[in-house]
C-alpha cells in the first residue's frame, strides 16, 4: 500500500528511500543511540536492510506503521517512529529513534505525539503502549509528554520493561475529544 506521507510543524514522516539507508546506518552504529535496545551491538547492514523492509511489510498488512523521520524543510533523514504492532501480545506501540545530533529539540515529542492521535482518530485504536528500559529516562518523558502513563514492568523481548499505555478515555482527556 502507499504509505502516508504526514506533516508536523517541523517534520516530514514518510516511507523509505534507499538515501535513507546511510544516516540510519550511522544511527545504529552509535552505541550511545543503541545502549537500549534489545541489541546493544551496532547494528550489521542487514540488520538494518530488513528492519526497513519491514516497515513496508507492515503497512501492508495492517495497514497502520512506522516512517522515517525527516526535516520537513530539507527533507533530511532524522530518525524513525511510528507504529508497530507487537506479535508477542497483538498491542500497537509506539516507537521512535532520532539521530544523537537531533536530540533535545522536542522532536521525538512531536513525531511520538502525532503518531499517538493517528493511533485514536485515524484508525480507531483502543490502546497503544511505550516500552522503555527501566534508564531510558529521555524516552519516559517523551513517551509521558505524549499522554501515555507509566503502569508497571513487564517482559518484553526477553527484556523487563516499563510499559506505559494510552487508552482511549485518556486519549480524549490529554489531545480532547
Ligand atoms: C529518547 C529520545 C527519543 C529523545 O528524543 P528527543 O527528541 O531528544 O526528546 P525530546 O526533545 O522530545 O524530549 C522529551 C523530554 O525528555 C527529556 N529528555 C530527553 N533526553 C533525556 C535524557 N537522556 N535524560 C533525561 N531526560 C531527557 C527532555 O528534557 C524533554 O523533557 P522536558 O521537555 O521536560 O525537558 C532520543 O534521545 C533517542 O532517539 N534516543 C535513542 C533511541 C531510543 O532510545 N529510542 C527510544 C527507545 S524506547
Amino acid at each position: 500500500m502507499e504509505i502516508p506521507v504526514i506533516h508536523t510543524p517541523r517534520l516530514t514522516l514518510r516511507g523509505y528511500r534507499p538515501t535513507d539507508l546511510a544516516p540510519l546506518q550511522a544511527m545504529v552504529s552509535d552505541r550511545e543511540t543503541i545502549q537500549y535496545f534489545p541489541r546493544t551491538e551496532p547494528w550489521p547492514a542487514a540488520v538494518l536492510v530488513r528492519w526497513m523492509a519491514s516497515l513496508a511489510e507492515h503497512w501492508e498488512t495492517y495497514g497502520y506503521g512506522w516512517f522515517v523521520m525527516a526535516d520537513r524543510v530539507h527533507d533530511t533523514t532524522l530518525g524513525w517512529c511510528g507504529l508497530r504492532r507487537l506479535e508477542e501480545t497483538g498491542e500497537v506501540e509506539v516507537l521512535y529513534l532520532l539521530g544523537k545530533a537531533y536530540w533535545g529539540q522536542g522532536l521525538a515529542t512531536e513525531a511520538a505525539r502525532r503518531c499517538v492521535e493517528d493511533g485514536f482518530r485515524r484508525y480507531g485504536m483502543d490502546l497503544i503502549v511505550g516500552l522503555t528500559h527501566r534508564d531510558n529516562t529521555g524516552s519516559q518523558r517523551v513517551l509521558e509528554k505524549s499522554g501515555l502513563v507509566f503502569g508497571e514492568e513487564a517482559p518484553y523481548f526477553g527484556m523487563t520493561l516499563f510499559r506505559h499505555t494510552i487508552d482511549r478515555a485518556r486519549f480524549a482527556a490529554v489531545y480532547g475529544a
